[in-house]
């Protein structure tokens, strides 16, 4: 069981009690999991001491997994890693006990880091790829010195946040409010022809509950309050460009980074980047609706520890369905990505016969090229195999998915669970009885549920 040796950094990470000093080159570390019982530790130890193997660190905690079992966390000398794989498999298949191998070099197939917890989220605070004050010299603020101190200032509060804190509140300037006025004022205009069924109907909501409205910029811990309510989707600010993996894994937690600027003045109608008019009349509605949040979450989680190439495949898989997706509605066709609901020009050109329509494939879609600063060529259309209003309704492709999601290579299979906001890798017997438990016990509902309304 679990030898997954780029696993070893999110234990590591989880734990927090191994201290960094352990990462040494010169060490190797060891996670093992036994029962409760008398002698059950000097069992193993003696298997060290029989090949002369000294260890130079020993920890114990009760394990978080297995309620009758402990945790053991030893370090030894690389010098004995010859003799290790033969120890490994004597624990494993004489003993029976789960080793989590943490620090032996294997980067062939090492799997990255990923967050184990919603917590952990945190750290991608400072590991974004660009600052966002840092302006490109053809961005409409790049010569604006108060647009820049304003943009810092929102960078900061953002690098500053943290999960479970209030998202700070914005007192948004007069000329904010007004570029956000004419883009709303735009955009609504557009929505009732233009916008997917999902996005009419929350946008109603969102005027009434949300503050979305032509002369007020909705604050984003209302809007992720409103979102928690309806799909368990979250708001968390971001200070800049965040790399595709952990972008994508924030989704896993349903979170979704999201900027609090808003673009330059000079150009209501134009941005380069994210801003908040893209995130609140883009993304948001369609995080109100359950099959939608279910599948941005199943990319998240699709994302986890995936290889490079297939992060990229994600990426573009999410760029042409959450950004620029359209979809079929009976006989039209509508837009439900944000990177349209949000651009007035973009929004009539998509739906025009400019642009060259394709069907959703994914094998295919997720290696289609894009350009990031113009208008796009190519979209993809997701079908909608029941001839109901909306496309997410049923069919939202989550099947083929999941299907997918199936051919991306990760040595072991990962749940999310909603209680304790956890990432739990199914890597043993114990957990998959739990698995099945909670299912069974579902199941249970779900049939006394269907008795109740025949
Ligand atoms: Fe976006």
């Amino acid at each position: 069981q679990g030898l997954y040796p780029g696993i070893s950094l999110f234990i590591f990470q989880e734990t927090m009690y191994i201290e960094e000093n352990t990462y040494k080159n010169d060490m190797i570390s060891l996670i093992f999991l036994l029962k409760e019982k008398v002698g059950a530790l000097a069992k193993v130890l003696r298997i060290f001491e029989e090949k002369s193997i000294n260890l130079t660190h020993i920890e114990s905690r009760p394990s978080r997994v297995n309620k009758d079992e402990y945790e053991f966390f030893i370090n030894l000398d690389r010098r004995n890693t010859p003799l290790l794989t033969d120890i490994i498999k004597t624990l494993r298949n004489e003993m029976g006990v789960t080793v989590h191998e943490l620090s032996r070099k294997k980067k062939k197939d090492a799997v990255p880091w990923f967050p184990r917890t919603i917590q952990e989220l945190d750290r991608f605070a400072n590991q974004i790829l660009s600052y966002g004050a840092e302006l490109d010299a053809d961005h409409p603020g790049f010569k604006d010195p108060v647009y820049r101190a304003r943009r810092k200032e929102f960078a900061d509060m953002a690098y500053n946040y943290r999960h479970g804190q209030p998202i700070p509140k914005v007192t948004y300037t007069e000329e904010e409010k007004k570029t956000w006025g004419t883009v709303f004022r735009e955009l609504k205009t557009l929505y009732p022809t233009h916008a997917c069924y999902e996005h009419n109907h929350v946008f109603p909501l969102l005027e009434k509950y949300c503050g979305y409205q032509e002369d007020n910029i909705p604050q984003l811990e209302d809007v992720s309050k409103f979102l928690q309510t309806c799909t368990g989707f979250r708001l968390r600010p971001v200070a800049g460009l965040l790399s595709s993996r952990d972008f994508l894994a924030g989704l896993a937690f349903r979170v979704f980074h999201s900027t609090q600027y808003i673009r330059h003045g000079s150009k209501p109608m134009y941005t380069p980047e994210p801003d908040v008019c893209h995130e609140l009349l883009g993304h948001v509605p369609l995080f109100a609706d359950i099959s939608f949040a279910q599948f941005s979450q199943e990319i998240g989680l699709a994302s986890l520890g995936a290889p490079d190439e297939y992060i990229e495949k994600l990426a573009t898989v999410y760029w042409f369905t959450v950004e620029f997706g359209l979809c079929k509605e009976g006989d039209t066709i509508k837009a439900y990505g944000a990177g349209l609901l949000s651009s007035f020009g973009e929004l009539q050109y998509c739906l025009s016969d400019k642009p060259e329509i394709q069907s959703l494939n994914l094998e295919k879609t997720a290696v289609q090229k894009y350009p990031v600063t113009e208008f796009q060529p190519v979209y993809y259309v997701a079908e909608s195999y029941l001839k109901r209003n909306s496309c997410f309704h049923k069919s939202f492709c989550l099947f083929s998915f999941r299907r997918f999601a199936s051919s991306i290579p990760r040595p072991f299979s990962i749940r999310y669970d909603p209680y304790t906001q956890r990432i739990e890798v199914l890597d043993n017997a114990k957990q998959l009885k739990n698995l099945a438990e909670s299912i069974s016990s579902e199941m249970g509902t779900l049939c006394s549920a269907l008795k109740k309304i025949e």
